[in-house]
């Protein structure tokens, strides 16, 4: 199986299974298989082609990191709300929280509370091949 067709079946798997720790509105969202490096999570460009934006699995079994497309590169933001922790997902073009109904952009700022706070941000290291999300430990 090659790289491609098993983001493919992570995909379904995790848009499965992988809603437990998101909600039940991330059925069918893209996820992308990150891999632990010294400095963070790796994700390759070829993993994203075609996406506006995707989840990073991490692999240490917390929330996903999730990562856009934005005008100069993309963005990785924290998928845990600021105001109690709970998964935010994309909703009509922003993430939503669905516990208490905060909003953010795709880069993280918030929109609309009761979250006090925008997401967590990651740097980026942005490789022609790869995408390093730098000290990611979600
Ligand atoms: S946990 Fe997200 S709005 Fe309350």
């Amino acid at each position: 199986m090659d790289r491609r067709t098993f983001v493919r079946q992570l995909s379904s798997v995790a848009a499965g299974a992988g809603c437990a720790v998101l909600t039940t509105a991330c059925a069918g969202l893209p996820y992308v298989a990150g891999a632990r490096v010294s400095r963070g999570i790796r994700v390759l460009r070829a993993d994203l082609d075609g996406l506006d934006f995707a989840f990073v699995e991490t692999g240490a079994g917390g929330p996903p990191i999730f990562l856009s497309r934005s005008e100069t590169g993309f963005v990785a933001v924290s998928t845990r709300c600021t105001h109690r922790g709970c998964s935010v997902a994309p909703e009509s073009g922003v993430l939503a929280c669905p516990c208490h109904g905060s909003r953010f952009q795709f880069d993280g700022s918030l929109l609309e509370g009761p979250a006090p706070r925008a997401l967590d941000s990651f740097q980026l290291e942005e490789e022609a091949d790869h995408i390093t999300i730098l000290a990611a430990d979600p």
